[in-house]
């Protein structure tokens, strides 16, 4: 095995760093936020951090780079306390990835890429039309990380569609119906390939499927 101590990693280029740290954890969620300013500007980005933090109530985190530049989704949902979180779908990638782009405030990232904003439930933010998991979510609030400037937001899930075939009688959500992808450090994505569902872990039982 390669083997790379502090001083190494302090040591690499800014790049590999960046490529290596991002992958390193493991596959994250690939997904959409999509917001409006108050004056009705669109906006939509990827997000890879976006993870649920508890079901009940049901709330969702993510985490957001220090805000030494405009943060456009930031900025719409603290205006409005609403943005959507759509799952990335096969035939999506390039366009999801691109909403990565720097863009000017008044420029929308649906305008410049395939992607088509849908409105639903008299919902402010638009979703996104074809991604097959779109939340509905609320701002509640947010948290320093003092260490490197990040910022963790929380949110409610007040709204969720789902494409039918995808979810099972006990509330499970078979992503793999739905060619849901997942994301390997900052550029690449992966389409998982479910291998099974395990019984609830017991002790000194191994769970079977
Ligand atoms: C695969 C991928 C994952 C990303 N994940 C995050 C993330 O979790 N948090 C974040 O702040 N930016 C993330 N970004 C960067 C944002 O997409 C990028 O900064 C975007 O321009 C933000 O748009 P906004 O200013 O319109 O909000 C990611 C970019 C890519 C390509």
């Amino acid at each position: 095995m390669m083997y790379f101590n502090l001083n190494d990693i302090e040591g690499f280029s800014k790049i590999y760093r960046l490529n290596m740290i991002n992958s390193i954890t493991g596959y994250k969620s690939a997904n959409m936020i999509g917001s409006r300013s108050n004056s009705g500007i669109e906006n939509l980005a990827i997000f890879s951090s976006i993870t649920h933090l508890g079901s009940n109530p049901a709330l969702l985190s993510f985490i957001l780079r220090p805000n030494t530049v405009p943060r456009h989704t930031y900025k719409n949902f603290k205006e409005n306390q609403v943005f959507t979180v759509n799952h990335v779908a096969l035939n999506q990638i390039e366009d999801a990835h691109h909403t990565s782009a720097k863009y000017d405030e008044e420029i929308s990232e649906f305008n410049q890429t395939g992607l088509t904003p849908e409105y639903k439930t008299d919902f402010l933010a638009p979703f996104v039309k074809g991604s097959p998991v779109q939340l509905g979510c609320r701002y509640l609030n947010e948290y320093d990380i003092k260490e490197n400037g990040c910022v963790l937001i929380v949110a409610a899930i007040e709204h969720i569609f789902i494409n039918k075939e995808l979810l099972e009688d006990d509330g499970w959500v078979r992503l793999e119906r739905g060619n849901v992808m997942t994301i390997n450090g900052l550029d690449g994505y992966a389409l998982p390939k479910l291998n099974k569902r395990l019984d609830y872990a017991r002790p000194n039982k191994i769970s079977k499927s």
